[in-house]
């Protein structure tokens, strides 16, 4: 992959009239609570450091008050950082002029907000083309790039509507494809789908989904909602009181939380279903032989050493060749499953199979192994009291 689109660097934010006080504080470990009870000046962002890849969406998850606007406001400079920098393809943030600043957000940044005001006399296709307007873009242009992205919604039909004659869900929408028409390189939402009930609010996490599949956007997506996150993210940053406490994917972040506030997110949802055979899987729990080896009953007992019941048989590139048991030296064949594939075929498949299965890299490579115990296991701890 090419270089990061967003680079951020050592980003703080502290709001009051004398920050070099409250960044001391925090550099020897004090909280936001402390500096603010000592100094009076509020820690918005601090030390803050992470990239956003080309083409993935990065979330920004945290309780209120934990400084993810703060944060959006310092990438588009908005907000004027305390210490730290943001570069945007390579650009220091900082470093571009002022009169270029509202260029560079319209059309480098383009924002969705959770509630942005469409213009109520202004018909869908004349709203979703508005930032192109602002732009300077001829009408005909614009109303043609305004009804792709209106097509690309789900909207076309509604082109010549006012915005009240459409649903809250319906409208979101339209502040979406008004984003969207602008081509943004990034794009920023905050909270974008908070105000829509749970039903819209998959609707529109799953047009994103879709437009992402199709288009691979650079998105910067803000939510408090923990299954939001994992939905949508490619990566997903936790903040608390201003800080990162952990920056990691969905499935890193279920399976290894930094800390019980990471994990008290996880409280009330099935976090197993976001989980692979990769994430499942032991390393070392099933002993291996090479197939160039001379397999009979006296070798496969050397290798099963008294303590496993199954060895797999791999050959000279790591690929699964079968397995051979304590009672049976005879090469079998074993299916194998691939480390991306979700809990719910994996259950399926492993309490189908007599031996553990063999998960394999999409090259076909071993990487481990799954058993039943690694299965129920995992469901006891993730579904816990909620099965
Ligand atoms: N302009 C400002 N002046 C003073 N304090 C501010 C300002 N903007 C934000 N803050 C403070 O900075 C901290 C972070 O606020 P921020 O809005 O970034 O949180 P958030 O994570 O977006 O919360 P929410 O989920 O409620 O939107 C809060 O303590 C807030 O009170
Ligand atoms: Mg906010």
């Amino acid at each position: 992959m090419n270089s990061p689109k967003v680079v951020v660097e050592g980003l703080c934010k502290v709001f009051g009239t004398s920050p070099k006080q409250a960044l001391d504080m925090l550099a020897g470990g004090a909280t936001k609570e402390e500096v603010f009870k000592r100094t009076g000046q509020i820690v918005g962002v601090h030390n803050v450091s992470f990239d956003v890849k080309e083409g993935e969406i990065f979330v920004l998850m945290g309780l209120s008050g934990s400084g993810k606007s703060t944060l959006i406001r310092l990438i588009n400079r908005l907000v004027e950082p305390t210490a730290g920098k943001v570069l945007i393809d390579g650009r220091d943030v900082a470093a571009v002029p002022r009169s270029e600043l509202t260029s560079l957000r319209r059309k480098d940044m383009s924002m969705v907000f959770q509630s942005f005001a469409l213009m109520p006399q202004r018909t869908v296709l004349s709203n979703a083309a508005f930032g192109l307007e602002v732009a300077g873009v001829g009408k005909k242009e614009r109303e043609k790039r305004a009804m792709t992205v209106l097509e690309q919604v789900g909207l076309a039909p509604f082109a010549q509507k006012l915005p009240a004659q459409l649903s809250g869900g319906m409208q979101q929408r339209v502040g979406l494809a008004r984003a969207l028409a602008v081509n943004p390189s990034l794009m920023i939402m905050d909270e974008a789908f908070s105000a829509l009930d749970p039903l819209k609010r998959k609707e529109m996490q799953n047009v994103l989904l879709d437009l992402q599949r199709e288009q691979r956007r650079t998105i910067l997506f803000v939510s408090h909602d923990l299954e939001e996150a994992m939905r949508i993210g490619t990566r997903i940053a936790i903040m608390e009181g201003g800080r990162v406490v952990q920056i990691g994917t969905p499935q890193e972040i279920i399976t290894n939380p930094a800390d019980d506030y990471v994990e008290a997110f996880f409280e009330g949802i099935d976090t197993s279903r976001y989980l692979t055979a990769g994430d499942l899987m032991q390393t070392d729990a099933v002993p291996v032989i090479k197939h160039s080896m001379q397999i009979d009953a006296s070798s496969v007992a050397q290798t099963l050493n008294g303590s496993a019941d199954y060895a797999f048989v791999l050959d000279g590139e790591r690929r699964i060749r079968g397995f051979v048991g304590r009672e049976n030296a005879n090469v079998q064949h074993i299916e194998c499953i691939e480390r991306h594939v979700a809990l719910d075929e994996v259950v399926n498949r492993v309490v189908a199979s007599p031996a553990p299965l063999p998960v394999v890299d999409a090259d076909g490579s071993y990487c481990g192994s799954i058993n039943k115990t690694n299965v129920l296991k995992v469901l006891t701890h993730h579904r816990g009291s909620h099965v």
